[in-house]
Parts: structure tokens; sequence; C-alpha cells
């Protein structure tokens, strides 16, 4: 499927958004480990939560969606069921790593298998601690599949300070770690978003995060303990996702770089690390208001205001890598537009996402007229570029896809994204809500008519 800008249309109104995509990924995975029925609302329902839900019914959890309602009967700790075949995780790396977390506190063995995108993200992160946690687990060649074996002994606590700021990798280890015999400690060196420990907890596991702790002549950002609960069992979920803000990163950005733009985005979860893009574009000069602060299951949520700015470049680096790492795509249309030059540094990691988002990016923005240099662990943007027009291709990401519509929004001529149906990954309705604001999307082949 191929998507059309007609550039120029002002975005008005307000935009309804999907449930967060890592919040809907814990509460499916959580619920089916929970002793009970557990009720979530506001689930984003897309292919890559298809693909957890149905990698679940192949481990004997039941569960039923009702729109974006789920209800899952949860069978404990222990509850889940050697698989007959290969568990499936199509393109998704969340399902994949927090999955094997969960198998490995079952206990029980299974392959785990994805698409040929995912088979080649690094899965070496989970494997290595998962062993020093005596998991008897096996990776092939530091990538999927993974082969898991029937466990004679309970996961050992872990004590571990990890090379990478990962919230999946965090999970994965957490999740292991509630089956374990003692306390596991994970030192991060980054604020990696904290969904998980803060849905644990409301399950009544005790989690207890640190900031600031030196260890081995080392200053880490973060330290987490979990204790595993003495009686084995999570409580079930009561829960309504908030609006997923990596979604809502698109609409903001559309609505700050297209002339004449004011929209409004209702319950749009604010938890502080997954906003790092909000920091990023008020320094940048982008006027974006939050109203209606309030709390939702444990997570910060707000109704965000935006409204075209003339944007100036910023410098990114650091903690904040970490709290914007999904949005760096639709960040680089937004820096696109600034008038001042633009520096990403200290972002090796977005190479180990659904695309090498530093190569295929600065490439697809090239196609589209944009000026941007390519760095080892960032970009650069001079500033002054704005995207002209033109062909490109999301090399199977659906963030670069979204984004580069987006940068066909106010471009000067139209962008043609091809490969666009990959969208449908996470944020299924985004053209809908773009029309919705009144921009002008074309699809080819068009819509089907009812
Ligand atoms: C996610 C964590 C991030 C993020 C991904 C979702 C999660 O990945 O990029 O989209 O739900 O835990 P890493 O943990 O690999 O940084």
């Amino acid at each position: 499927m191929m998507l059309t800008t007609a550039p120029g249309n002002p975005l008005r109104g307000r935009a309804r958004l999907p449930g967060d995509k890592s919040i809907s990924h814990r509460a499916i995975l959580f619920s089916a480990l929970a002793d009970g029925e557990s009720r979530i609302t506001n689930l984003l329902v897309a292919g890559v939560t298809r693909v957890m839900l149905a990698a679940l019914r192949d481990l004997g959890v039941s569960w039923r969606l009702e729109g974006t309602d789920l209800i899952v009967q949860g069978g404990g700790l222990g509850g889940l069921q050697a698989p007959d075949k290969p568990v499936d995780c199509g393109n998704s790396a969340t399902t994949m790593r927090l999955l094997v977390g969960a198998l490995a506190a079952a206990g029980i063995p299974a392959v785990v298998d994805g698409s040929p995108g995912l088979r080649k993200r690094p899965m070496g992160r989970i494997v290595s601690p998962l062993q020093q946690m005596g998991v008897p687990i096996e990776a092939t060649e530091g990538h999927s599949p993974l082969i898991l074996q029937s466990a004679s002994t309970r996961p050992r606590p872990l004590d571990y300070a990890m090379p990478v700021a990962s919230a999946q990798l965090k999970t994965c280890l957490l999740l292991a770690a509630l089956a374990a015999e003692g306390t596991t400690t994970l030192r991060e060196p980054g604020p990696s978003r904290d969904h998980t420990e803060r849905m644990l907890r409301g399950m009544g596991v005790e989690v207890v995060s640190e900031r600031g702790a030196v260890y081995a002549d080392q200053e880490w950002y973060n330290t987490v303990r979990l204790v595993p609960p003495e009686s084995r069992s999570l409580a079930p979920l009561s829960l309504e996702v908030p609006g997923d803000v990596s979604a809502a990163a698109f609409l903001i950005v559309a609505a700050l770089v297209t002339p004449g733009s004011k929209i409004t985005i209702p319950g749009v979860g604010l938890n502080p690390t997954r906003t790092g893009l909000l920091d990023a574009l008020r320094a940048m000069g982008g006027r974006i208001e939050v109203q209606n602060q309030t709390e939702c299951c444990g997570e910060p949520v707000g109704d965000l205001v935006v409204r075209h700015s003339h944007l100036r470049g910023t410098e990114i680096a650091g903690p904040l890598v970490v709290r914007m790492i999904d949005e760096f795509p639709v960040f680089a249309v937004a820096a696109a537009f600034a008038s001042t030059p633009t520096v990403v540094r200290e972002a090796t990691e977005l190479r180990y996402k659904e695309s090498d988002r530093i190569t295929v990016l600065c490439q697809e923005l090239r196609a589209l007229g944009v000026s941007v240099i390519e760095h080892p662990d960032g970009f650069a943007l001079p500033g002054g570029s704005p995207p002209l027009g033109g062909e490109v291709n999301p090399h199977g990401d659906h963030r670069l896809a979204m984004s580069l519509v987006v940068a066909g929004l106010a471009s000067a001529r139209t962008v043609q994204v091809n490969g666009a149906e990959i969208i449908d990954e996470s944020f299924p309705d985004f053209v809908a809500t773009l029309r919705g604001l009144g921009a002008e999307v074309r699809r080819m082949p068009p819509d089907k008519t009812v």
C-alpha cells in the first residue's frame, strides 16, 4: 500500500489516540501471569499486540477481546503451558523479549521465533543474563530463534549491571526474577521506561527503584530491586491504558510544522521516562501545552494542545536519548523544518530498532531533499533545509513510515510513502486520524468502501 500527501492543509481539531503500546504489551502478558481475571480497557489493538495475544493463546492462556477491551483469565506464574510449535513473535521485539522472561519464570520448554526482520535484532542481551540466572536458554548466534529447555530448578536471583538502558531487557529479567529464590538487583545506565515497575507494584510485587547509585566505581542512573512475592502470586489487573505518547508524537510534529495548525490530543500518557520528545520540541520553540494533568492506573496522563511553531535546532545526547528512544524518526522531521542546526549524539542504540534508524532515516530524508549528515552514534542537520518532496521507502519500519507521511504534510511538493501498510503494526487509525484533523493523505489502492 502506498500513501501520498497533498501538503498545505492546516491541522485543526481533536485527535483520538490508540492505547500505549508498551503498557498494552505489559498489561496483556502480566494479566496472563496473574491469578484470576484481569480487565483492560483502551488496549492497543494492532499488529504487534495481536502477535502477543496469539503467542499467549499458543501457551494455553484464555482471553477475549471486545473492541479495545480485553479480558484475560490468568493462570498464575507457573500457568503457561509448553507450546507444541515455535512461538511466533512476528516483527515484535517487545513480545519476544518480554515473553522469554515469562517463559523463564515458568520453566517450560519452548522455541521462540519471529519474522526475518526480528531475527536480525540483538537477543544476546537477554540470553546472557538469563543464563547467569541458570535459565536453560540458547540463542542462534546472538539472535532468534531462541530455545528454552525445561528447567529443573527455579531461576537464581541476579545482581546485574545492564550494558544498555533497555526497558525490554529490564522487563525480561524482572519477569524471570519473579520466580527466583531471592531478591534481584538491576543497575541501569539510563532512564529506560518504568511501566513494568509501576504495573508490578500495582499487582502487589515489591519493586524498589533508587536514583543515582555508585557501583563498581561507576555512576549508575538507576537501581531496581525486585523481591519475589512470598505467595508466588500476582493480583489481577483492572486497568485503563493511557493514550500512546509515541503515537501522539506524529500528530504533535505534524501540527508544529504545518502552518495554521492547532490541535488537541486528550488522554496522553505522560510518564517522564517517555516524554523526552516533548522536552526536545519545547527547547526548539515548539508551542506544546499540557492541560488537565491527572493520574490513571499509576501512570501520569494529560491533554496536549499543540500549535504551529517556528522551530530552531537543538542538541540531543545522554539520558534524553533514552527518554525519546522511539521518537527519533519524527524528531528528525521536526529538525528538518528548523532554521538552525540540530545534532543527535550517543544514540547508537537507534541502529538496533525496527530498522537501522540512523542510516535508513538519513537516506530517506535525503530522498526528500533534506540535508542530513550521518554519524556513527547519531546524525546532524544543518537546518534551513525543509523537505521538498519525493518518493520514499520506510524499510519495514512503522515509525519511519509515519514520520515520512508527516514530512509530506508541510513539504514543498507531495511525498509518496511506499510500503505504508507497516503502519498497522502500531497505529492502524493513523491515516484516518490525520484526515480527521484536515490533512489530505491519499491511499493506493484506495480504502475499501463499505
Ligand atoms: C519498549 C522499549 C524500547 C522501545 C520499544 C518498546 C518496551 O526498546 O524502543 O519500542 O515496551 O519496553 P528497548 O528496551 O530495546 O530500548
